[in-house]
């Protein structure tokens, strides 16, 4: 099978190239490069492409040739940023996306993977969340994901697109050291950090209504949600035109606090975490429910905890040498 994935240059897209490119499919990258790291996928061909360019319509559709499927990684994904910078936000991650429709519908390309998030959910709270829940992103990004999902979806009403959208919850670990999240913007590489300046790891609230009082999260293994692109893609039926939307997390939740113990504990520290007020727009609980995906695609979260800090914590090692 021949892929384009956009941003495969970048922490998730990179672990879904290596397996691509493991199992012998021919993959083709599209990256500018600003987040994403060549080194990371150092043999697979790289087209450097900034897609809301003057260029990107016509060195995507070359990029386009021969292709089976794209899978669409490439968009800006800081919350923080999004809120400064909005029109910017839209710009990057709908401006690239339309690009990247009108491309493929062009090409004659008839199969895409689309990089959503649990961002478009917004503030839900208590139980386990499933894909039909009420979709109000309290932020720009996760409202570029929705405007996102709604262009798919209406490409695929249109010309006989077949999609899926994947919704990540909290992703983390390394599939390979080299592969790890250089970002330091989420919560595990932000411990390790701290840890590694031997400075107190924060805890953003702890007064809210959970059982310890902080924030609870579910977290998918970088390499789990690898798998899923690629079984997805196998799944992705042929036949008739269909926009499916899935959740990819593991259906467990871990508080801040049994996170922050665990890597503690993990990389031998005796600094105990220091504790400040609420960050502004943190829900309580995001936990996915994964059943849609295993029904229809056959896949489950295979990894636990324990690989996610062992795996980031050798990263973190490896890429701070
Ligand atoms: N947190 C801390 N201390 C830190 C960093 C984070 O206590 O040093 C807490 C946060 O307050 C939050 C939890 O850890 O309660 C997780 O925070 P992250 O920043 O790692 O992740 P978020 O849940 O805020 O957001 C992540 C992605 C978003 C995505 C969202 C979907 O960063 O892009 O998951 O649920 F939209």
């Amino acid at each position: 099978m021949r892929v384009v994935v956009t941003g495969g240059a970048g922490y998730i897209g990179a672990h879904v190239v290596r397996l691509l490119a493991s199992r012998g499919d021919d993959v083709v990258i599209v990256d500018d490069l600003v987040t994403g790291v060549a080194d990371r996928v150092a043999g697979a061909p790289i087209v450097e492409l900034d897609l809301v360019s003057d260029r990107a319509a016509d060195a995507l559709s070359v990029a386009l040739r021969g292709a089976d499927a794209v899978i669409h990684f490439a968009a800006r994904k800081q919350v923080a940023e999004s809120v400064a910078r909005p029109a910017w936000y839209y710009r990057q991650n709908v401006g690239s996306l339309a690009v990247v429709l009108e491309a493929m519908e062009s090409a004659g390309v008839r199969r895409l993977v689309f990089s959503s998030s649990a961002a478009v959910y917004g503030a839900t709270e208590g139980s386990r969340i499933r894909e039909t829940e009420p979709t109000v992103p309290v932020n720009p990004y996760g409202d570029t994901k929705l405007v996102g999902e709604r262009m798919v979806a209406a490409s695929v009403a249109a010309w006989g697109l077949t999609a899926v959208s994947l919704r990540y919850f909290n992703v983390a670990g390394a599939g390979w050291d080299e592969l790890g999240d250089s970002a330091v913007l989420n919560l595990v590489p932000m411990v390790f950090e701290r840890i590694d300046r031997g400075e107190p790891p924060i805890i953003f609230g702890d007064d809210y209504d959970t059982p310890d009082g902080t924030c609870i999260r579910d977290y998918i293994h970088v390499l789990d949600l690898a798998e899923a692109h690629v079984a997805t893609l196998d799944a992705m039926a042929q036949g008739a035109p269909r926009h499916d939307v899935f959740n990819v997390g593991t259906g467990r939740g871990y508080s801040v606090r049994e996170m922050v113990e665990a890597i503690r504990e993990h990389a031998g520290s005796t600094v105990p975490a220091e504790v400040r007020p609420r960050r502004a727009g943190d829900p309580a609980v995001v936990v996915a429910d994964p059943s849609a995906i295993r029904d229809t695609v056959g896949w489950v979260a295979r990894r636990g905890l324990d690989d996610i800090v062992t795996s980031a914590w050798s990263a973190h090692r490896f890429l701070s040498r």
